[in-house]
């Protein structure tokens, strides 16, 4: 039924040889059967051969090799443009790397002006059905700064930065301007956002609507807005991640290598280890539920998702992250409630920031979805499956990488990892019957 309604389609995906542009790719080969998907390389080398065979050898796909910027050329051949302009009913926007650490002048090149400039070309497509630009959950996460609950629910729609009556539309093209101009924004400085690619993000879904509003194509946009995402349940195979693609495995290969007893961590919840939540979503379930999303015509914001019932106690995931730990030394959380960015915290709390805080986010759009769909879901992962312990078992290989890189870069001796850390295996020689 989904996948009836990407039958004879022609889809355009940037970002396409990313961590969740490659599973999106593989599902929708897969299953369905879209006219064309253009997209880019990269995938022999990172997934195992017959999960590649799948993107390399399908005669649907076409690669195109472009640079997203500050123009909506993204340096490919005019033939290419015009053709794309003539074909494709469905554009995906998922090129973008989670950058934590850039300046909002660096993301206003990478994040904010591609996809204004993608959306201002693709809205002019004569065919176009469906518009999906990949956000981020926590493009909301300052309302962890401006609420007193310990758990602060978001909703899948715009949180205003200005007043609640504000016209959030045009206050996004006044902000991008000085962004623009200046680096910042008022409405930037008078809110605190963990890092500025959140707050490039939350930009960037406004000015994303805005276009649309401009054109009268609002039904036709879909933001799809992950939490923390993390390796597949399933789909392409269970496991399947990227070195760099899931934070809470760079979290793991960082306090693995801390040499003290402490790690020192904030909140402002009572009691930290239980009511401070990680919200970790399966890479399968953001690809099915913004697959799915697009299908039945959904458009505003969605979340993609574990949401209250799937997310994590940060104690359940510090006890999976124990038994990967090699010496296992009584290394212990230690919490203060110090503000997010204190340098008092451990450097990896000073980074992720979120680490402390609860999100509660609302999952109603997909609840909706799933109640519509009843005994038509097919194989659907529309929901995070969390009937087995949470493990880091599988991402053992990962974070022994990530934990060597992280040593050397610290220029701490190569052994440290060795030490601290066990040497898995990549998922794919683990044989067919693994779980997640
Ligand atoms: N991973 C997460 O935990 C997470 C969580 C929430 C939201 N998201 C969002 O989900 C989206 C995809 O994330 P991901 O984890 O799949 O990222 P990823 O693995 O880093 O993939 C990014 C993809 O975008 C391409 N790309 C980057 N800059 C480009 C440019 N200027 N022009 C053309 N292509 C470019 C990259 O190609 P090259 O490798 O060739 O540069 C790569 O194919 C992003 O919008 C991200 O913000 C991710």
């Amino acid at each position: 039924m989904v996948w009836d309604y990407y039958d004879g389609k022609v889809l355009f995906v940037t970002g396409g040889s990313g961590f969740i542009g490659t599973a999106l790719l593989w599902r929708l080969l897969s299953q369905s059967s879209p006219e064309r998907v253009k997209a880019e390389e990269k995938w022999s080398s990172m997934l195992p051969a017959s999960t590649a065979k799948i993107l390399t050898e399908s005669q649907l796909l076409t690669v195109l090799d472009g640079e997203l910027g500050d123009t909506a050329t993204m340096d490919l051949p005019e033939e290419t443009l015009q053709m794309l302009k003539r074909t494709v009913h469905i554009v995906i926007h998922a090129a973008c790397s989670v950058q934590l650490q850039n300046s909002l002048r660096e993301l206003a090149y990478s994040v904010m002006a591609p996809s204004l400039c993608l959306t201002n070309y693709a809205l002019k497509f004569p065919n176009l059905e469906r518009f999906v630009f990949f956000s981020t959950a926590y493009a909301n996460a300052h309302l962890w700064q401006t609420s007193n609950s310990s758990d602060v629910r978001v909703d899948e729609s715009i949180y205003p930065l200005g007043t609640e009556s504000e016209d959030y539309y045009q206050s996004a093209l006044d902000s991008w301007r000085e962004v623009q101009k200046t680096g910042s924004s008022d409405e930037y400085d008078a809110h605190d956002f963990p890092w500025p690619y959140a707050y490039a993000k939350h930009l960037a879904e406004r000015l994303v609507l805005q276009k649309a509003s401009e054109r009268g194509k609002l039904d036709k946009v879909l933001i799809i807005r992950p939490s923390v995402i993390g390796p597949a349940d399933k789909h392409p195979y269970p496991g399947y991640a990227t070195l760099k693609g899931t934070p809470s495995t760079a979290v793991a290969a960082a306090y693995m290598l801390h040499p003290g007893r402490r790690i020192t961590l904030s909140s402002r919840c009572e009691k930290p280890g239980q009511e401070a939540t990680i919200d970790e979503v399966p890479v399968d379930v953001v690809v099915d539920r913004a697959l799915v999303h697009v299908a039945v015509g959904t458009s505003g914001c969605v979340h993609a998702v574990s949401g209250e019932q799937g997310r994590l106690s940060v104690d359940e995931w510090w006890r999976a992250f124990k038994k990967e730990r090699r010496i296992p030394w009584n290394v212990k959380l230690a919490w203060t409630s110090e503000d997010w960015h204190s340098p008092n915290l451990h450097q990896i709390a000073r980074r992720f920031k979120i680490i402390g805080t609860s999100f509660a986010f609302s999952e109603e759009k997909t609840v909706q979805v799933a109640e519509k769909l009843g005994g038509r879901k097919e194989d659907l992962m529309l929901f995070a499956d969390r009937s087995l312990l949470y493990s880091l078992h599988l991402r053992r290989h990962h974070i022994h990488h990530m934990a060597v890189q992280h040593a050397k870069t610290n220029k701490w001796p190569a052994f440290y990892a060795k030490m601290f850390c066990r040497k898995g295996k990549p998922v794919t020689h683990l044989g067919s019957n693994v779980k997640a």
